[in-house]
């Protein structure tokens, strides 16, 4: 939807400019945006840069998938149409706490191109970090932590992401995690470092 339902809305300017907001906090926002199959590590990767950063004493952040449809989004299934609303509420979402300065991590399948593309769209410039947490679906279905795979597999899990629905790989994202045989820490340093080069984060 481009355009608000509501009439009689108007727009109110911030009394504090970004430059602004960013030297009071030292910090400085972004939505690093994980992508991949259910299983591919994620969360786990997510969390530990969250846990990194926190510990560094930056102002971090993550939404993750199921936690966020015990809440927010606990009226949306898994239909096409569904995801693509998850993903719009979640990026308006991720926009507003990289607004704040928080350095705000994703966790999302987040199956379609398009819907992905859309949330970058509406961050500032190079704001928008796509990491495709790339684990083939065979290591993914080895690992089933929540046993989802086997239930799909069995028919029991309509519409499952890579079983029975599709997944679009980006095509174009910042960065590609490899997880296979890696470790977490390996993972979310890669991230870390990244964030580091870009200057969201300072190092040491
Ligand atoms: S998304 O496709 O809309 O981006 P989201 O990341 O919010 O999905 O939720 C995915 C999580 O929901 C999975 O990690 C899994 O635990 C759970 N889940 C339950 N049903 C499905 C399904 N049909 N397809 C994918 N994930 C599912």
């Amino acid at each position: 939807m481009s355009e608000p339902k509501s009439k009689n809305i108007t727009w109110h300017g911030t009394n504090v400019e970004k430059a602004e907001r960013e030297q009071a906090l030292n910090a400085r926002g972004c939505v690093l945006w994980l992508t991949g199959l259910s299983g591919s590590g994620k969360s786990t990767i997510a969390y530990r840069v969250e846990q990194l950063l926190l510990e560094r004493g930056k102002f971090a952040y993550v939404l993750d998938g199921d936690n966020i449809r015990y809440g927010l989004n606990k009226d949306l299934g898994f239909s096409p149409a569904d995801r693509t609303e998850n993903i719009r509420r979640i990026g308006e979402v991720a926009k507003l706490f990289a607004d704040a300065c928080a350095v705000t991590s994703t966790a999302f399948i987040s199956p379609y191109r398009a819907d992905r593309d859309q949330v970058r769209a509406i961050c500032p410039a190079g704001t928008f970090i796509e990491v495709y947490v790339d684990t083939p679906i065979e290591e993914c279905e080895k690992r089933d932590p929540k046993g989802l795979y086997k239930k799909a597999r069995a028919g029991l899990i309509p519409e499952f992401t890579g079983v029975s629905a599709p997944y679009e790989a980006p095509e174009n994202p910042e960065i590609v995690l490899k997880t296979a045989g890696r470790s977490v820490d390996e993972c979310a340093a890669e991230l870390l470092n990244y964030l580091i080069d870009k200057g969201f984060v300072t190092a040491g």
